[in-house]
């Protein structure tokens, strides 16, 4: 039997400003508290600039706060980039690597992700390592392929159930309203899970996340399939209002 407990993560990308976020936060906190510690561990990823106030704000630790990237390196001549030691140093507890809209958009291969969730955890961090199929891809029937080549290749040297979380977003889902079915899902975590037991040796542990379109409406259908231990949330992230009833479904 597993014991994974249940992550339930938001990912704000490139949205909030100090005043706004920070009370989304604190009543996000306060409905943690109003409604007892839930099963599961609460994180939320904000922008770099609100890391440090957004940890302030959960101090207690009702909500952990992450990132949403890190450079690869301690420090240097990088400008504009920010290290896995600064997100810790500024209260950062988890780091996403390897989202898709960043494969995407900076072109980061599983090389350079893998170099990230590795810097992750260098700094003591939680690394989450995002993979995940195009709409090409699935109809080409690749999917299990690609998310293979993700798994491996992306997956962090020194990788355990402690420090490492995956998170499976089908590029397609992402902000688009559309999920995959609940058996489309299942096949692809226990593949997830397969690879991982030739990468580490708990793997059985390892909390595996969906994300894509994941919403108050549909949480509990998604959460319900097996190897399923979890969301990583975008837009329904944002406001505490839309968060706290897919948190409730842990
Ligand atoms: O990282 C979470 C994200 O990519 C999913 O976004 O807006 O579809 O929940 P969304």
């Amino acid at each position: 039997s597993n014991q994974r407990r249940p992550l339930i993560a938001g990912n704000w990308k490139m949205n909030g400003l100090a005043k706004s976020a920070g009370n989304e936060l604190l009543e996000l906190v306060k409905l943690v508290r109003d409604h007892k510690a839930p099963n599961c561990d609460i994180l939320i990823c904000p922008p770099a600039t609100l890391v440090r106030e957004m940890a302030k704000l959960a101090e207690d630790n009702a909500v952990d706060i992450g990132g949403q990237d890190c450079h690869a390196a301690e420090n240097g001549a990088h400008t504009g980039d920010i290290s896995a030691e600064m997100l810790k140093d500024a209260g950062a507890g988890y780091c996403i690597v390897g989202h898709s809209e960043r494969r995407a958009d900076h072109g980061e291969t599983n090389a350079a992700v893998k170099a990230k969730a590795e810097a992750a955890l260098r700094a003591n961090m939680i690394a989450v390592v995002c993979v995940g199929e195009t709409l090409d891809e699935r109809e080409a029937d690749k999917t299990l392929d690609v998310i293979s080549d993700q798994v491996k290749n992306s997956l962090p040297e020194g990788a355990t159930a402690a420090n490492t979380v995956i998170a499976y977003e089908p590029v397609w889902a992402i902000g688009t309203g559309k999920t995959p079915t609940p058996l489309d899902v299942a096949v692809v975590h226990a593949h997830i899970r397969s690879e991982l037991g030739s990468l580490m040796n708990d793997s059985d542990q390892v909390r595996l996340l969906y994300g894509g379109s994941v919403k108050g409406s549909n949480a509990e259908e998604l959460m319900a399939v097996e190897n399923v231990d979890g969301a990583l949330v975008g837009g329904a992230s944002l406001k505490a209002a839309d968060f706290w009833p897919i948190v409730a479904t842990s």
